[in-house]
């Protein structure tokens, strides 16, 4: 089926009480491993590309690779931008035909994220693209007053008031919230934590889809394979599966997982190789570690409960 935009898969994720997992996706194996996953569960899904992956991959190779994906799934698939962080980037990948871009304002002061997200929004939405904005800083729990460290909660997690005007000034379609969740592989010092009193807050005056980033739960069993077979990945910590579910069923519509496929990825490829001193075929190393790929998307897309619902699409 043709391309369809975020908002097409978190509004109807929203009235059906799911989420979609968004991928993000710098080479074939990985576009493989997921959409093979999604295909399988018959899942919808968005695939997401951020500045560095497509320069990484090249603006052509990327969009060809997604292309090839949906001719061979026949799945409702969003094209998305990951962490837009200027304008013009998103002009770009507009043309190139991604249907949804993000404009990540975070660092920016209040007026001047409304004002950079606005403008994305006039450009993309007669265009039929929709828009991710963020408020809130995704510094994660570990620098909380709580922990001893530099910044309270409240000065960096998103605002539930500041998040409605928020929304309303901008017409973005989707918002990102800051509750405690980071980027990469070490998110908490302690305990994980989400503020779930916040998003349920936010939940109930925001009336648009909301988004999680830094959501991969750093699963430990391929962090413990990357290791077996040489990497050094010390006191790293993930969203565990039991609070991601719950942000699920509070109200978020699109879970970004980016570090959890890093480590699969990684793990297939460190231990075919050390298992196989004298391997050097890449499809030899590179096909185990797609596999781990699809089963990591198998897991998310099980517990985001969006498998089956690649239907309610067509
Ligand atoms: O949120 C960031 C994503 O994990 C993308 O990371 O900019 O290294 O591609 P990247
Ligand atoms: P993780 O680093 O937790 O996978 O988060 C990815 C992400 O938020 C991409 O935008
Ligand atoms: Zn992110």
């Amino acid at each position: 089926m043709p391309f369809v935009t975020n908002k097409k898969l978190m509004d109807k994720a929203m009235e059906e009480g799911f989420a979609l997992g968004a991928f993000n996706v710098n080479n074939m194996e990985l576009i493989q491993g997921i959409t093979e996953a999604a295909k399988e569960l018959n899942a919808p899904l968005i695939l997401q590309i951020s500045r560095g992956a497509r320069k990484y991959a090249g603006r052509n190779y990327i969009m060809k690779l997604i292309e090839a994906a949906e001719k061979e799934t026949k799945l409702p698939i969003a094209i998305h931008l990951d962490h837009g962080d200027t304008f013009e980037l998103c002009q770009e990948v507009i043309e190139d035909g991604f249907t949804s871009v993000m404009i990540d304002g975070s660092h920016e002061p209040f007026e001047g994220n409304i004002a950079l997200t606005k403008k994305v929004v006039d450009y993309a939405h007669p265009k039929k693209v929709s828009v991710e904005a963020e408020l809130g800083k995704l510094i994660g729990e570990q620098f909380d007053s709580g922990e001893g460290g530099k910044v309270a909660a409240s000065a960096v997690y998103t605002d539930p008031n500041e998040a409605k005007t928020f929304v309303e000034k901008t017409k973005c379609d989707s918002l990102a919230v800051a509750i405690g969740t980071s980027h990469g592989a070490y998110k908490f010092k302690s305990e994980p934590k989400l503020d779930f009193e916040r998003l349920k807050a936010i939940r109930e005056i925001v009336k648009i889809p909301l988004v999680l980033h830094g959501s991969s739960s750093v699963l430990p069993e391929y962090v413990d394979i990357c290791n077996k077979y040489g990497a050094a990945i010390k006191g790293s910590k993930g969203v565990p599966e039991d609070q991601i579910k719950q942000a699920v069923k509070i109200g978020v519509q699109k879970v970004n997982i980016d570090t959890d496929l890093r480590l699969g990825l990684t793990a297939g490829i460190r231990k075919a190789l050390s298992e196989d001193p004298k391997n050097f075929d890449p499809r030899l190393y590179l096909g185990p570690a797609r596999d781990l790929v699809k089963e990591i998307v198998k897991r998310k897309i099980k517990l985001l409960g969006c498998d089956n619902k690649a239907d309610l699409f067509k």
